[in-house]
């Protein structure tokens, strides 16, 4: 990537390791400044204490971990918002990105929480796309599929451990998979942190591959990504094309107004 001419300034929450950091040297590399939020900056390696990726069945959970997940995912990035977007909307300039989930697009079995949380931060930012779009500040959504960083060894299990019934269905080849990847990462997790940094800087910038496509607000990153996206979106529109006419069977007869449907146009 070559130098810019005007460098911004990067704030990366979660930026102590994994896509956090990778973002970060990417961001310093073509000059722009990097303030890296860390919430402990001595932690040791071998500690993994956060509450990010929950495994395990929802009947296994007890409740406060399933705050806490929503707390990690969803209220802590909503506390940071609230605290920079007033600054954002006076200045009339800004990005804000999400590090979401091809997981909150296509449910990974064992992970219910960890999916909810990412699938409700990310509807939050496509609502504050609409909201924040007047006020000049973007939103961008990344959706990472599987890429080597720490974040399955970081993910602790369900303390009350694992119900019997469910190790035979989704969730136990699920299990086995993280159990794969936590045997061989290098077999198992396909995406490079190094050009996932790369491609969220580029793509915020519109530099380097994301120079000559025209601007989106999404990117999907990883191979894995992209299939698990074309999956869900075939699924979907059969949905769609299925419940169709049963969909326009239910207003009252003669009515023509648009219902919800015309948020469309705000
Ligand atoms: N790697 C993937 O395959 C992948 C795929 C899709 C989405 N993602 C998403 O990408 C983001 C980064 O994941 P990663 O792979 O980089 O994981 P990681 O290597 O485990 O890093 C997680 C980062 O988040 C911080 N963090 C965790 N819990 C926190 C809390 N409660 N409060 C404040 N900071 C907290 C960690 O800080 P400490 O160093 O202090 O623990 C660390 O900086 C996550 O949102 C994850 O869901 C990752």
């Amino acid at each position: 990537m070559s130098p810019l001419q005007s460098p911004h300034t990067w704030l990366i929450t979660g930026a102590s390791q994994g896509l956090g950091l990778a973002i970060a040297m990417s961001a310093l590399k073509v000059g722009h400044k990097v303030i890296a939020g860390a919430r402990n900056t001595r932690k040791a390696a071998e500690e993994h204490p956060e509450l990010e990726l929950l495994g395990g069945t929802i009947e296994d959970l007890e409740e406060p971990e399933m705050h806490a997940i929503m707390e990690t995912n969803f209220f802590g990035p909503i506390r940071v918002l609230k605290g920079v977007l007033p600054a954002m909307r006076a200045r009339g300039s800004g990005t804000i990105v999400l590090i979401g989930s091809t997981f909150g697009f296509y449910p990974c079995p064992s992970c219910a929480m960890y999916n909810t949380s990412k699938a409700a931060a990310e509807m939050l930012h496509e609502t504050l796309m609409k909201e924040l779009e007047l006020f000049k500040i973007r939103t961008l959504i990344i959706e990472p599929g599987l890429f080597r960083t720490n974040v399955v060894t970081n993910a602790p299990q369900p303390v009350a451990g694992f119900s019997e019934p469910y190790l035979g269905t989704a969730i136990g080849k699920s299990l086995e998979l993280v159990g794969n990847i936590l045997q061989d990462p290098a077999r198992y997790m396909p995406g490079d942190p190094s050009k996932l940094g790369d491609r969220v800087v580029e793509f915020v910038d519109r530099s380097g591959m994301a120079k000559d496509v025209a601007p989106r607000d999404r990117l999907l990153l990883g191979r894995d990504a992209v299939e698990l996206y074309k999956l869900k979106l075939q699924s979907l529109t059969e949905d769609l094309e299925a419940s169709s006419q049963m969909a326009l069977s239910t207003d009252y007869d003669g009515h023509t107004g648009q219902g919800v449907s015309v948020v469309a146009n705000f």
